[in-house]
């Protein structure tokens, strides 16, 4: 599950006071399911041990005496080849310039000219370093030669500086694997635009009217994308989930917003899937001011929202009888149903009525399927009459099937 597992991925480390993040990394990759080969630099070494880094990979963590013990002649070649991925986290401008230049003076130079895999360099220094020419202009080689550079950000340096620098987190670090691990995916050069979380209607400047929707689905859905390849454009309410890297963001509050954007974006894509939650109804009036309690129990009146899938499949049928061409775009559309009864009878009436290829059919009465929820029970319906049942997955998993279908059908 995820495209780390399995994997198997060269973790460069050199002598940056962020090398101790690096076990860090090592551990959590290893247990996505990545096979993690280290290699630590000897100023690595001064930071951080080969047995930290063996005791979370489990396996041997090599070091510059490793280049010179007797079996390991052609060590670089073997870990250099191998490899689905070497990323250099931290990577010192020393380092960086190395790479730049081609040095081969120590195990990880000589493994990172030997490789043949994509390069992920994680910069990590201080203040001024980053931004000084001879640093840029040997990252913009590298860039030109194809690596991928992850970080720095701005922040509290070890000097007790603050600046440009500081080594990305673990979390940032294990987005930007998945996201090149993804790039020759199903779905790359497919650009895929996913809606996601509930969307929120202003009662007045402090409430809104919204729904249970936590967004995971829809952010499940642009993660597994971007692992498959895809450009991803995300149009998302606001949600406490972290945002997936990789993907254009587009913040929306409102029915009528996500309308706008989904407009807009679905012109330029192949694949739309809608898996927010949209509001049907929303308040005629926001009051400018706050409802006040003295002021009594206020009447709210609500009107409807328009149908965003309805919409953009009445564009569609525009756009054919205007150009051919243009009517290519989303060539696909997929739909969740979300019902608390006769899920599979009101899910095809959806189907049908906003001219979908295929339906999520979710049924949210369950305890452990729909809203909020880490996972998902849900049968796929086409627009050809087949029907799959899948298990109760979590959302990860239901995303990577819908996705695996959206690939089909756009093959
Ligand atoms: N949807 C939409 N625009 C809306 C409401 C829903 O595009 N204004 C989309 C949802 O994103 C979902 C599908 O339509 O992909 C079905 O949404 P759902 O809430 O299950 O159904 P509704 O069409 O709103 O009908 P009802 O609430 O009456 O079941």
């Amino acid at each position: 599950m995820g495209i780390i597992n399995g994997k198997h991925i060269l973790l460069g480390v050199t002598g940056s006071i962020a090398a101790f993040k690096a076990a860090d990394l090592a551990s959590k990759l290893t247990q996505l399911g990545a096979q993690m080969d280290v290699i630590l630099t000897p100023a690595a070494e001064k930071f951080i041990t080969p047995l930290t880094m063996q005791s979370v990979t489990g396996r041997k963590a090599y070091t510059e005496s490793d280049l010179w013990s007797g079996e390991a002649h052609v060590l670089h070649i073997g870990l250099g080849k191998s490899a689905d991925l070497l990323v250099i986290a931290p990577c010192t401008a020393n380092t960086i310039s190395k790479l730049a230049h081609g040095a081969a003076d120590n195990l990880l130079t000589i493994t990172a000219l030997a490789a043949q895999s994509p390069l992920i360099i994680a910069p990590a220094m201080d203040g001024g370093m980053f931004d000084h020419p001879a640093t840029q202009e040997n990252l913009a080689k590298l860039k030109e030669r194809g690596a991928y550079v992850a970080g720095p950000t701005q922040g509290h340096l070890a000097s007790g500086l603050s600046g440009a620098g500081r080594l990305l987190e673990v979390a940032d670090l294990i987005g930007h694997i998945r996201f090149v691990l993804g790039r020759r995916g199903r779905l790359a050069a497919k650009k895929v635009l996913i809606t996601a979380g509930g969307t929120q209607e202003p009662l007045d400047p402090v409430r809104v009217l919204t729904n249970k929707s936590s967004g995971r689905q829809g952010y499940a859905l642009a993660q597994s994308a971007i692992e498959a390849g895809a450009e991803v454009t995300l149009i998302t309410t606001p949600t406490s989930l972290t945002l997936p890297i990789g993907a254009r963001v587009i913040n929306v509050q409102t029915a009528q917003q996500m309308l706008e954007a989904v407009l807009k974006e679905c012109a330029q894509a192949d694949a739309l899937i809608m898996a927010a939650a949209v509001a049907d109804f929303r308040p005629k009036q926001a009051a400018r001011n706050k409802l006040k309690k003295q002021d009594g129990i206020p009447q709210i009146e609500l009107e409807a929202t328009e149908d965003i899938l309805e919409a953009v499949s009445a564009q569609k049928s525009r756009k054919l009888a205007l150009s051919t061409v243009e009517a290519k775009r989303p060539r696909i559309t997929v739909g969740f149903a979300a019902e608390s009864r006769d899920l599979l009878e009101n899910a095809s009436e959806k189907l049908r009525s906003k001219h979908l290829d295929f339906i999520a059919a979710n049924d949210i009465s369950a305890q452990d399927a729909g809203f909020n929820v880490e996972t998902n029970r849900v049968t796929l319906l086409f627009a050809d009459g087949k029907k799959e049942s899948l298990p109760l997955m979590n959302k990860t998993e239901v995303a990577e099937a819908i996705l695996e279908h959206v690939a089909a059908l756009l093959e």
